[in-house]
């Protein structure tokens, strides 16, 4: 299994890169990013673990070098949000940062699963798929927006609720986008089931849906969430390539491109976008199945699912159009 970490010298990439290094499904590790490569690669490869270390820079073909023979392309490379920001507000930078690297793995490793971090991911992820389409390499079944971060907040946020010892053990399907609004936790749907105070209820919501906001306040000027984030990353990773290895019964919510999937097409109909986070199965070949879990949504989780699909449409659109038609 060869892993790519692409801005791995970067806030989440670096905690990330870390990670992957100590994972065991991992026998070959290559760090990507625009600056610092050979100082995060030289550090890591002192570590006593199996995943063999190679670090690139752009120059002397590094994207081709660092991507060729790729499983899996992890991509935290962009700027974050700064305070008073939104995850909008980065595409203008972040737009043209993925579209260059998605067209590396169209190039260099079109079979590889590839796990988009790089926000605004309701964006990045249209942009990724419109790239390799006009390069005929689109798979939807390897294609992720990695929303983990909002259901381990979810998990994390809802323990004060339960009182649970282990807040992972509390599975929280988290549906829709990763902005905002667009963040849609389905409490009605937690395993084990938990009962949520109406007057807890609200709040809690919010608090997923912009949990993201209380960390970029803390750090000031200096960042979004990065530490969470290479966990969360990771998690998902680790969570694909174990499927890969043929482990079954692995179901985790992620942003993918509905009509390419088993089930996907019944969802896109009903929200009316072709992209969505959903509880999606894994399998060797990566989404084996979408799980339709709309329907269960009690009436609260409705409305917030009307408004997500409101501000999401525009989102996609925005990707689908920098790469159709771009400025
Ligand atoms: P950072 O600025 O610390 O690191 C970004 C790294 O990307 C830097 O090392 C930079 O050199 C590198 N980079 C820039 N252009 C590149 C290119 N063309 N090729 C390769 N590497 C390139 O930023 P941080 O905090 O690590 O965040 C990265 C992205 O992840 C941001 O867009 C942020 O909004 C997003 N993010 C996503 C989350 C999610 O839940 N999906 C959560 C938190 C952040």
């Amino acid at each position: 299994m060869k892993a790519v970490v692409a801005g791995a010298s970067g806030g989440i990439g670096q905690p990330l890169s870390l990670l992957l290094k100590a994972c065991k499904e991992v026998d070959h590790l290559s760090l990507y990013d625009v600056v610092n490569t050979p100082g995060v690669t030289a550090d890591l490869s002192h570590i006593s673990s199996v995943a063999k270390i190679e670090g690139y820079l752009p120059a002397d073909d590094g994207m081709k070098k660092a991507f060729t023979g790729a499983d899996i392309v992890v991509i935290p490379a962009g700027i974050p949000r700064k305070p008073g920001m939104t995850r909008d507000d980065l595409f203008k930078i972040n737009a043209g940062i993925v579209q260059g690297l998605i067209q590396g793995v169209a190039d260099y490793c079109p079979n590889a699963y590839v796990l988009v971090i790089s926000n605004p991911v309701n964006s990045t992820v249209p942009i990724a798929a419109e790239v390799l389409t006009k390069a005929g390499k689109f798979n939807p079944k390897k294609l992720f927006g990695v929303t983990t971060l909002d259901v381990v907040r979810a998990e994390t946020f809802v323990q004060s609720i339960t009182g649970a010892r282990d807040p992972a053990e509390t599975v929280i399907p988290v549906i829709g986008g990763h902005s905002g609004e667009t963040i849609v936790p389905l409490f009605s749907q937690a395993k084990p089931a938990v009962k949520i105070p109406e007057d807890k209820l609200e709040e809690l919501t919010k608090r997923v849906q912009f949990g993201g906001d209380e960390v970029v306040k803390a750090k000031d000027g200096a960042g979004s969430a990065t530490l969470s984030m290479a966990y969360a990353g990771y998690r998902f990773a680790e969570r694909v390539m174990q499927a890969a290895k043929g482990k079954t019964g692995i179901v985790e919510p992620t942003f993918v491109y509905l009509p390419g999937i088993e089930g996907g097409d019944a969802i896109a109909k009903e929200t009316g976008c072709d992209y969505f986070s959903v509880p999606v199965e894994l399998g060797t070949d990566g989404a084996k199945k979408a799980v339709n879990i709309l329907g269960s949504a009690n009436a609260y989780e409705k409305k917030l699912i009307e408004k997500c699909v409101e501000d999401l449409k525009g989102n996609i659109a925005k990707g689908v159009e920098f790469v159709k038609n771009p400025p």
